[in-house]
């Protein structure tokens, strides 16, 4: 008789509504259907570098569906780059030892891009793995959906909604920062569906002309309020050069001291995006004369209730991960493609980010009706 499969599972990177629907449509068909155990690990990689896990059978699944977080934790640990005990070590023989003292047969992790590059690593150190996008940021390469962004869009989208009205009563410019460091597509679809008058995004680096010749035109034609949904990867022209030179130089330096520089550098621009907002606002307050304010939607977009889409998606991907693992199909991502799934392999996952085009249809959708990409 075929030994019963054993199966660890993880979350890692920020957390997304709709994780738990994953877990438990991962969990119920590789239980209920295909007869396997389940290990749930904490905490992202950590858990497996540390072997801290919990049996997940079909009570541990109950009641999870509509939670938002993840019920196993998250964390954006890398495995060749992981502080523990006030040490940065490379974990990857630890992550290997507790994989073959669990007798697993292979890993499931849910995750976005930083997931895919770790997840490929531990393929390369001779695992095997199945991941599942997440992200509310929608930029998973050759995926149509990820998990998290439909209740992200529904969230910023209302919000815009609500901006709307108070700043209209104040005659006010509001920019409403979305999250999105290096893609835009939250950005630019709750900007197009709650209609606002200029949108940033980091695929389209803005002059701020432009988006106060908009702002000047609204005003003229008797409009004396705008919205404004920035990304808070947005960069204007100047800053964006300076931003593309660094990750050119990045590319070139794999390790040392210089690439050590550049990646603090690097991420100290990224972090500086509510920074950027607040000047963003302040220039455009003083160069239109109207009062202006900045309302960052922040982890708000992150948390809660997932949206009936995520909980679908994550059903349906968690399914058609665990007829990969009962058929022995690893390095792999499962990728939602219209209403089916299809199997992509990790390393074409791993080494792309799937930003706005500048061609996409969407692009050209909030150009006609009126919107202003900054450019
Ligand atoms: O999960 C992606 C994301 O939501 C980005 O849009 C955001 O910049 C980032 O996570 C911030 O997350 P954290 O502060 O948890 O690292």
């Amino acid at each position: 008789m075929a030994r019963t499969k054993r199966v660890g599972i993880l979350t890692a990177g920020g957390d997304s509504p709709g994780l738990n629907a994953a877990i438990r449509g991962f969990g119920k068909a590789a239980i209920g259907v295909h007869g396997m155990e389940l290990l749930g690990f904490r905490d992202g990689f950590r858990g497996l570098a540390e072997d801290h896990c919990i049996k997940l059978d079909s009570r541990a699944l109950a009641g999870i569906l509509t939670v938002g977080g993840t019920i196993l934790g998250t964390s954006r640990d890398k495995p060749h780059r992981m502080p523990i005990d006030g040490k940065v070590i490379d974990a990857t023989d630890r992550i290997v030892d507790t994989y073959k003292k669990h007798k697993l047969d292979a890993v499931v992790c849910i995750g976005g891009n930083g997931t895919a590059k770790n997840a490929q690593r531990l393929v390369d150190a001779g695992l095997n793995i199945v991941m599942l996008p997440k992200t509310i940021d929608g930029d998973v390469a050759e995926t149509d959906a990820t998990i998290g962004f439909a209740t992200a869009l529904t969230i910023a989208t209302e919000a815009i909604d609500r901006l709307h009205s108070t700043a209209h009563s104040h005659h006010r410019i509001i920019l409403a920062e979305v999250m999105g460091h290096r893609a835009g597509w939250l950005t630019l679809e709750a900007g197009i569906a709650g209609g606002a008058d200029v949108i940033l995004i980091p695929e389209i680096p803005y002059r701020i002309e432009s988006v106060v010749g908009a702002i000047k035109r609204r005003t003229e034609s008797g409009t004396n309020f705008s919205i404004i949904a920035v990304a808070e990867g947005a960069r204007d022209i100047h800053a964006d050069k300076h931003y593309r030179s660094l990750e050119k130089r990045r590319r070139n330096i794999t390790r040392g001291i210089e690439r050590d520089a550049l990646d603090h550098e690097i991420a100290s621009l990224d972090a500086d995006h509510t920074g950027h907002s607040l000047r963003l606002a302040q220039k455009l307050e003083s160069l239109t004369g109207l009062e202006t304010r900045v309302s960052i939607l922040g982890y708000v977009q992150r948390g809660g209730t997932p949206h009936p889409i995520d909980r679908v998606l994550g059903a349906r991907l968690g399914n058609a991960g665990a007829d990969l693992v009962a058929r022995g199909e690893f390095g792999v991502m499962v990728a939602a493609a219209g209403d089916q799934t299809r199997s992509v392999p990790l390393e074409l996952v791993a080494s792309r980010l799937n930003t706005v085009p500048l061609d996409h249809p969407l692009v050209a959708t909030a150009r006609n009706v009126g919107t202003c990409l900054g450019d």
